[in-house]
């Protein structure tokens, strides 16, 4: 697995080690500002997950790590993965998402893997208008720095099946919440802030539209893809629950009994996608994938796991990080005003 320490990656390893006792997980993570190994400090003396720390578009080192722990299959995770971050400097973006998936490619068609899971994400598919979803057919229109960087990868992923016979399948998930979120996200950032009594940043009207799933059933649906995807094919993740981010935001305020006056609408993003709604027949009907929560109830329990784990969120949050964000936020209310 790469990317086993970032958000959905580590709550991967930990269902991974619940349902598939007998997997050897090694986890290739560079930890970045995303990446954290305390959360997985559970896992520490198991001799079933081998942490590495390393980059995955270094290829002397991913070609001996294959080599090394005869890996079978790749699940491909690791990725910069945030839309803001990716519009203030895309080049990591196509460092580690582009050339690194690349370069886990050539390695893993160099060794005979037997499956390489290629993680993608409905934002290649662009914005939606009011109505539709998107199939697994419709075309790629990607519109910011991270979906562009995703898309190629995917097609990069696709095009390594085609050419060099790779067996390879590709999944393309909807937003995902749940517990070890890192809180510049909309869900945990919003709990954390009504947490601390700081404003909420709502961009621009509020009404941009998130098709959410719980990341424990996105990590059922990879395990599911990763044992009996077709080669060569893609397919829709998603949860069915598409909400406005405004009354995910009033939602939480709510759960937390906090006051709406700490919403603060902002300068909305650039190039923002208004709405992003999920197909997932496919898998569904495939693969049996059946997701177990409703969006309310897993939200309401996102919301209890923050109000547990304040040390967790308190310690991802500190020195660069908050520098970061704070200057986001003022920049936005800046260009607003
Ligand atoms: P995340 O940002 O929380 O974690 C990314 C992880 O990758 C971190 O642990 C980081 O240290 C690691 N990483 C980054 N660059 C690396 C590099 N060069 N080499 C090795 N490790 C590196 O991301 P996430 O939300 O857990 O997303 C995981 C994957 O799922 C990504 O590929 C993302 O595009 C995809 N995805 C995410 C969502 C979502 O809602 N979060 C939805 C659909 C698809
Ligand atoms: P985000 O969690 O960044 O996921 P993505 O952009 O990949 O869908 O954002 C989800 C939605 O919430 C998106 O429409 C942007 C919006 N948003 C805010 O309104 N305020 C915020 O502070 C953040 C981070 C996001």
């Amino acid at each position: 697995m790469t990317g086993g320490c970032g958000f959905i990656g580590s709550n991967l390893v930990k269902y991974l080690r619940r349902t598939r006792p007998d997997w050897t997980i090694v986890n290739l993570d560079k930890l970045t500002y995303a990446g954290n190994l305390e959360t997985l400090a559970d896992l520490e003396q198991d001799p079933r997950h081998i942490f590495v720390r390393g980059d995955i578009a270094d290829r002397p080192l991913v070609e001996q790590l294959i080599n090394k722990h005869r890996i079978e299959a790749v699940m491909h995770l690791a990725a910069e993965s945030h839309v803001d971050r990716s519009i203030l400097g895309p080049e990591i973006f196509t460092q580690t998402n582009v050339l690194g998936t690349q370069v886990l490619l050539d390695a893993s068609c160099r060794a005979k893997i037997s499956r390489f899971l290629m993680v993608s994400t409905d934002e290649v598919y662009g914005s939606l208008g009011p109505t539709g979803s998107f199939s697994e057919s419709s075309p790629l229109v990607p519109s910011s720095p991270y979906s562009a960087s995703k898309a190629g990868a995917d097609l990069f992923a696709l095009a390594y099946h085609h050419t060099f016979g790779l067996d390879v399948v590709v999944t393309r998930c909807s937003n995902n919440y749940g517990r070890y979120q890192f809180p510049e996200k909309l869900i945990p950032l919003m709990i954390v802030n009504a947490l601390r009594n700081q404003p909420l940043p709502v961009y621009g009207d509020g009404l941009n539209v998130r098709d959410w799933l719980n990341v424990d059933d996105h990590c059922q649906a990879l395990a599911l893809a990763l044992e009996k995807g077709h080669a060569g094919t893609v397919y829709n993740i998603g949860g069915e629950a598409e909400r406005r981010n405004i009354d995910i935001v009033k939602g939480i305020l709510k759960l937390l009994g906090k006051s709406e006056s700490l919403i603060r609408f902002v300068a909305d993003r650039p190039g923002h996608d208004r709405r992003y709604a999920m197909n997932a027949q496919k898998i569904r009907e495939e693969l049996g994938w059946v997701p177990a929560h409703t969006f309310e109830r897993g939200l309401e329990e996102t919301v209890q796991w923050y109000v547990e784990n304040r040390t967790w969120w308190e310690r991802v949050m500190s020195g660069a990080y908050r520098e970061y964000y704070e200057e986001q936020y003022r920049t936005r209310l800046q260009a607003l005003s």
